[in-house]
């Protein structure tokens, strides 16, 4: 299988990182195109001390924990408006955008994009192919929402970067994990299942 994957300047580059591992490990994606805007280098760089400013192959493959031979991530530069993911002719799965500021939600949902993530996400819209997208921001005002509600009629999925708490997470990365299990099952993407809930009887306090 082939995904792209797209960072930009929400908050949450930790959602990013976990969801490209576990792409890695489920053995069914064999390529990975990767997009990311110039604001999720600043946000990576602030909340998880990396810097990721013009990423190389050995770059990425070392921040994601990856063989420094693994051919897995293949990075296009954002303003490459000639990469594989611009094209609806070149066949892929879909795409997930992890996470998703306001502003690359709002510049795809008028049309009117100007980088490689927005006119990747709007060739998988026309192409009806999935496109995910995990937008952070709170509280939400109108446009945002207004503009969720456009994509989702458009045909894109949105899930929210809002973790539960009924598997009882006992850290950070229990709580990220859960999210990014939630991106892989939109895409039937194999993972350890433990998202799965498997119901419950609950006494019912007074
Ligand atoms: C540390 C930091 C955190 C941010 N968090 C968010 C956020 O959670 N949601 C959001 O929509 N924008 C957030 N922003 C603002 C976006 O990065 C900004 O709107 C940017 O223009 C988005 O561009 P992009 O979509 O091309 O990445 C944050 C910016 C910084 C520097």
């Amino acid at each position: 299988m082939e995904l792209t994957v797209a960072i930009t300047g929400a908050s949450g580059t930790i959602y990013a990182r976990r969801t490209l591992q576990l792409l890695a490990e489920s053995g069914v994606v064999d390529t990975i195109n990767l997009i990311m805007s110039g604001t999720a280098a600043t946000v990576a760089q602030v909340e998880l001390g990396v810097n990721l400013k013009d990423p190389n192959a050995a770059k990425l493959n070392a921040w994601l924990g990856l063989p420094s031979d693994s051919k897995l991530i293949r990075y296009w530069r954002l303003d490459n408006l000639a990469a594989k993911p611009s094209s609806g002719s070149h066949k892929q799965a879909g795409m997930i955008i992890v996470p998703c500021s306001m502003g690359t939600l709002g510049a795809i949902a008028s049309g009117a994009g100007t980088n490689l993530i927005h006119r990747a996400a709007d060739v998988c819209l026309k192409e009806g192919r999935k496109l995910l997208l995990v937008p952070r921001e709170t509280p939400y005002n109108a446009i945002h929402l207004e503009n969720m509600l456009r994509l989702s009629h458009a045909g894109a999925r949105i899930l929210p970067a809002s973790p539960g708490f009924y598997h009882r997470p006992k850290t950070i990365d229990d709580l990220v994990e859960h999210l990014c299990f939630r991106i892989l099952d939109q895409f039937d993407i194999p993972h350890s299942k433990k998202s799965q809930w498997t119901g419950e009887e609950v006494a019912q306090g007074e």
